[in-house]
């Protein structure tokens, strides 16, 4: 009979490889991060935690999952990812920081540069000082900041997709900064793996709505970033909607133009911002992106148009929200960070259907 093949072995670190921990392993960013860095020659998974789930094995990888101890863990690590809840990412993030650990959290906690805003929109703040020290995690706007960081706040998946799609307009002042309208959809998986009602199948399949209009989160960090880009205050209407789909953000922006454009001219102004970029794909006129297009890949796709008749701009732009929407671009981050290639264990095509 033959013999099973032994199950990877992630936990014994190659001396040229990086050794790292997911806190938070069993959640939907945490469980894609294991997917990426699985394809990563330059790291080693040496700890991977859960609280509910500490004891038992992960998966198909050799791997138990931990409590989270941090001084156990930082001893053995370089860089750590935070796939933890708001408010309960802060807090671990400082300890892993005493330990001298690189940290990349995926929550929204080192996001806005505010202390107020941040405590308008999430809650009391726990660690402020060390909200100056984050850098916010979006390589096509502070790769070099991202790059000599030791604290980086992985932006949310909305507001990545909307910044990326707004970027090049605002920054070459061809639109409004104060009339712009995100109308954005987003699957299931967004709201993270917790028993929730209304993430039940019962609740999401076969139907379409909005929530949280105007009031959603993502707002300052979008509103934070784009005014940086626009050297004055941006104001964005945002809409967010739930579709029944596991993975992918579609959103569909309005603007007013600064002046009369044609559809080349704008298209001419993302190519020529997102010339270097490897990860951001501009459509040619008249196609529209689909996020099968970019489900499990780290890609944005983006398409504009001048409509004449009503005097608007219409982008749209979709991504996978796990991605480049969470994961993958935490991933970038970490390759800049810790000086490898950028696009390292991030150039998976789509997988399609
Ligand atoms: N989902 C997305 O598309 C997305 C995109 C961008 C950013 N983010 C952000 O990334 C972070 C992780 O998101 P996610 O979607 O991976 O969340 P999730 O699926 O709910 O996973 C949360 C993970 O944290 C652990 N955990 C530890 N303490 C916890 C606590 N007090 N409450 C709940 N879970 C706790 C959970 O395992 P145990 O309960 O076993 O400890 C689990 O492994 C969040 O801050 C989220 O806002 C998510």
């Amino acid at each position: 009979m033959a013999t099973a093949k032994p199950a990877r072995e992630v936990n014994t670190a190659n001396v040229n490889q990086i050794p790292i921990a997911i806190i938070g392993a069993t959640g939907y960013t945490g469980m894609e991060l294991v997917r990426l860095l699985s394809f990563h020659p330059g790291v080693s998974i040496v700890a991977l935690t859960s609280r509910q789930q500490a004891g038992e094995k992960y998966g198909i990888l050799n791997h138990t999952l931990e409590e989270l101890d941090v001084p156990k863990i930082a001893k053995k690590v370089k860089g750590v990812f935070l796939c933890l809840p708001h408010h309960e990412a802060m807090n671990t993030a400082q300890e892993f920081r005493s330990w001298g650990v690189k940290v990349i959290d995926l929550s929204a906690d080192f996001r806005l540069k505010k202390v107020e805003t941040y405590e308008k929109w999430y809650g009391k703040h726990t660690q402020k000082k060390l909200i100056q020290e984050a850098v916010y995690g979006l390589p096509e706007l502070h790769r070099a900041e991202i790059a000599s960081a030791k604290l980086v706040a992985a932006p949310g998946c909305y507001a990545t997709t909307n910044i990326l799609a707004l970027t090049p307009l605002l920054a070459e002042k061809m639109i409004l900064p104060h009339d712009i309208i995100s109308d954005s959809k987003s699957g299931v998986t967004g709201a993270g793996r917790s028993a929730q009602v209304d993430s039940l199948f019962s609740e999401v399949n076969d139907s379409f709505k909005a929530y949280k209009i105007a009031s959603h989160r993502h707002t300052p960090e979008m509103e934070q970033e784009l005014s940086i880009v626009a050297g004055e205050e941006v104001t964005l209407l945002f809409s967010p909607h739930l579709v029944p789909m596991d993975r992918g953000i579609l959103s569909t922006i309005y603007a007013r133009p600064t002046r009369k454009w044609t559809t080349a001219q704008l298209l001419k102004a993302y190519k020529k911002f997102y010339k270097n970029e490897k990860f951001i794909k501009i459509l040619p006129e008249g196609s529209w992106p689909a996020t099968k297009q970019v489900r499990g890949t780290n890609n944005c796709l983006i398409s504009v148009l001048y409509d004449a008749r009503t005097e608007r701009i219409v982008i749209t732009a979709a991504l996978d929200n796990l991605t480049k929407g969470a994961s993958g671009q935490a991933v970038q981050c970490f390759n800049l960070m810790f000086g490898f290639a950028e696009e390292m264990a991030l150039t998976q095509t789509a997988l399609i259907p």
